[in-house]
């Protein structure tokens, strides 16, 4: 029983640890793949109990239907490549069907935001998880940081402008240093990142935080993101949960990889925390450009969800678009058939295609970092067993297992915490500094 790399566990009791081991025991010897709730390393034993590893697969692109031997790995590993290409093409077509005219690439200068929109009922004032961030042991911080404020045109129209903040140290030298890109949750905007901003500024990152679609400076009142979400319902012209976000990430690596002289262009990662864990999610999924990923609390099966009357936690944290389908499709109560039809109509391919037992192995062999809570009702953790197995097949035919792994806080439902910010922190400097 290998439990010793997991992260947190020297902060347990020993009673606890003793009650986490029993629970492992148990469970290495039921059908249930055992790695969870703990971490599902792809070489930690449970994953390897049950050989020969089959996979039988409904939809998408990948390894179909086949069990895996030797022999067939460098098929194999072609296989995925070409279908990862195809995956790649296809999104993007999804992405452009539904742009407004596309824009040149284009950079404004804008404004420090001093009093942020937040859509929440009581907007936060207070992240521990995030002042808990590894920061270097720099006296004079505040002086030695600097800030940028700028809009990216991705496409036309008022959602069209992307707006940055960017924060570094002051560096009088020409070397390029690594950079990182901060996604917010819902509701929230890139100011309130500035904590995860400045940590990693302080340790010599380029650090970069964008307002999600419909957020912060792109909101102009609390229901702006509820009142897109409906939009699209209604009418299906725009994509305002993750995929126009997606679309944006995409230009914004153009932009760091072309206009950016003191970024290193290979050495750029994504992370964000649960809306943001799902755009670090498909940016990457999308564009091989970022390098090295960790989405937090984001990593679901929507797919999943629906087969296993699993979607109440997702659908509770954008509830009205739900609700209005609903009454539109003359319906008592949310069902299975509403949350489908909600996921076709406003991120076509979300529950199919597009989602994480085809997306996730996307990213391989690019180091990825997958941090969740074991007892998230957004992201259940039993969604991401197929995922996980698929992605760990992705890694073994690109060779490059150790650049994957998927922590499940035991005990911890859907919320970032100091564990998985500091996880998230030592992977990034492991991969990119
Ligand atoms: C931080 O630096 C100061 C001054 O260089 C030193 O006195 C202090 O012990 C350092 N703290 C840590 C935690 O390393
Ligand atoms: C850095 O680059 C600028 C412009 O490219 C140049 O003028 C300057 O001399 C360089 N400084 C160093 C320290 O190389
Ligand atoms: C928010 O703004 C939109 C668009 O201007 C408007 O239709 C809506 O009524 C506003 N909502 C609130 C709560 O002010």
């Amino acid at each position: 029983m290998k439990l010793a790399n997991v992260f947190w566990l020297p902060r347990f009791s020993l009673s606890v640890v003793v009650i986490m081991m029993s629970i492992a025991f148990v469970s290495l010897f039921s059908h249930v793949q055992s790695c969870f709730p703990y971490t599902c390393a792809c070489e930690s034993p449970p994953i390897r109990a049950s050989p020969p590893i089959s996979f039988s697969y409904k939809t998408g692109p990948g390894i179909l239907g086949k069990s895996i031997t030797d022999t067939r790995m460098a098929d194999m590993e072609n296989k995925f490549v070409v279908d990862v290409e195809k995956l790649r093409a296809e999104f993007l077509q999804v992405l452009r069907s539904r742009r407004s005219v596309e824009a040149p690439l284009r950079v404004e200068s804008a404004k420090p935001v001093t009093d942020p929109l937040y859509q929440d009922a009581t907007p936060p004032t207070f992240s521990e998880a995030m002042e808990s961030c590894p920061k270097a042991n720099i006296s004079n911080l505040k002086d030695l940081l600097q800030e940028e404020n700028l809009y990216l045109i991705t496409e036309a129209g008022e959602q069209g402008r992307l707006p940055l903040l960017i924060i570094s140290l002051k560096e009088k030298s020409n070397q390029t240093r690594p950079a990182v890109v901060f996604l917010h949750s819902t509701h929230k905007n890139k100011e309130w990142l500035r904590p995860l901003l400045e940590a990693f500024a302080s340790r010599g990152y380029i650090s970069i935080a964008i307002d999600s679609r419909y957020h912060g400076e792109r909101a102009r009142n609390k229901t702006t993101y509820r009142d897109a979400l409906i939009s699209s319902w209604k009418n299906g012209d725009t994509m305002p949960f993750l995929f126009d976000t997606a679309w944006d990430l995409i230009k914004l690596a153009d932009y760091l990889t072309t206009e950016r002289k003191d970024i290193d262009h290979s050495r750029i990662g994504i992370t964000g925390e649960s809306l943001g864990g799902m755009h670090a999610w498909f940016a990457a999924a999308a564009d091989t450009r970022y390098a090295v990923v960790a989405p937090i609390i984001g990593v679901q099966g929507f797919r999943w969800a629906i087969e296993n009357d699993k979607w109440q936690g997702r659908v509770d944290s954008i509830k009205p678009v739900f609700e209005q389908a609903r009454i539109d499709l003359g319906k008592k109560e949310i069902d299975r058939e509403v949350v489908e039809k909600v996921w076709d109509r406003i991120a076509p391919g979300l529950a199919s295609k597009f989602d994480s037992p085809y997306t996730i192995p996307a990213i391989a062999p690019r180091p990825l970092l997958i941090l969740n809570g074991a007892e998230d009702p957004r992201c259940p953790l039993d969604g991401l067993k197929e995922p996980h197995s698929r992605t760990c097949k992705a890694y073994e035919a690109a060779k490059s297992l150790d650049n994957f792994k998927l922590n499940a806080q035991p005990g911890i439902g859907h919320q970032m915490t100091s564990e998985m910010v500091k996880e998230a922190s030592d992977w990034f400097d492991k991969f990119l500094k």
